[in-house]
């Protein structure tokens, strides 16, 4: 007899940066299980696509800027329900061709990246988890990268932007305890083939890909699946942590 482990039919689902690669990837695998998907991305062509794909909502605005989170959020709640779900997978790598040493670095790589990865993923906790809170249930799973726990050359705000949140998963989901079955979790995906890359030189690709045991990119896919049981209700007796996803690079 075959169960629907991992299902998420009645669940309401928001994924920033749903619009292409590892992101796309998750909204579908989550609207496949059953939820109702917002598709959140800047790019509006891009998140309709998806959303259309999907039957999901697309959600279009800049996460950096606190007038379209309201509005993003309140609209979502508006034709879908309460968010259960908020996938902080919106990235950015560093700025078109700024992959410097951290000596040659200005501070507006800095702000560009951190302001993105780091106060835009706060934000977007900051919209769900007073209604998280309420109803005491929800999941929030914050993409990472192993850059968070290595630190890569010449990625310098990137890797500081993925410790922290690596780091600010676990103060939340502490921050949490007594409130609920609400689980925080991130994932540390090594090196992805989807469009992040052309942010990058291919030294830094090469670099990236030859430290991964398994000798080959992830795929979108494979980092939804992971994304999938971190998102359901069958994750529920762990918080806090960071899950590795690079082809055996990371072994800790
Ligand atoms: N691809 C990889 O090798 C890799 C490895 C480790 C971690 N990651 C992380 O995975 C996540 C997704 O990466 P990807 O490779 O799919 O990236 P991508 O560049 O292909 O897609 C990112 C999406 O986020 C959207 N976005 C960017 N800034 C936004 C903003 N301010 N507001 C709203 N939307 C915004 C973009 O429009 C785009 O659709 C990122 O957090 C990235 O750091 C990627």
């Amino acid at each position: 007899m075959s169960k629907n482990y991992f299902c998420m039919a009645g669940k309401v689902a928001v994924v920033t940066g749903g619009g292409q690669g590892i992101g796309e990837a998750i909204c579908k695998r989550l609207a496949g299980a059953g939820a109702k998907v917002g598709v959140f991305d800047m790019n509006a062509e891009s998140a309709t696509r998806v959303a259309k794909e999907i039957d999901g909502v697309a959600l279009v605005g800049d996460l950096t800027k606190e007038a379209d989170l309201a509005r993003v959020f309140g609209e979502i709640v508006s034709k879908a329900g309460p968010v259960d779900v908020l996938v902080n997978n919106a990235g950015v790598a560093s700025r078109k061709g700024r992959d410097v040493p951290i000596w040659e670095s200005v501070r507006e790589d800095w702000e560009f990246v951190l302001g993105i990865n780091v106060t835009g993923l706060v934000l977007c906790c900051k919209a769900v988890l007073p209604g998280m809170i309420e109803r005491k249930y929800g999941h929030i799973v914050n993409i990472a990268s192993i850059a968070g726990k290595e630190g890569n050359p010449k990625m310098g705000p990137y890797s500081a932007s993925k410790a922290a949140v690596i780091a600010l998963t676990k103060s939340l989901s502490k921050e949490l305890v007594g409130k609920g079955d609400i689980c925080v979790n991130s994932v540390a995906p090594a090196v992805i083939q989807t469009p992040i890359l052309d942010q990058l030189d291919q030294a830094t690709i090469n670099m990236m890909l030859s430290k991964i045991p398994l000798g080959r990119t992830g795929k979108p896919d494979e980092v939804a699946a992971l994304v999938h049981f971190l998102s359901s209700a069958d994750c529920s007796f762990t918080t806090g942590f960071c899950f590795d996803i690079s082809g055996g690079r990371a072994t800790y």
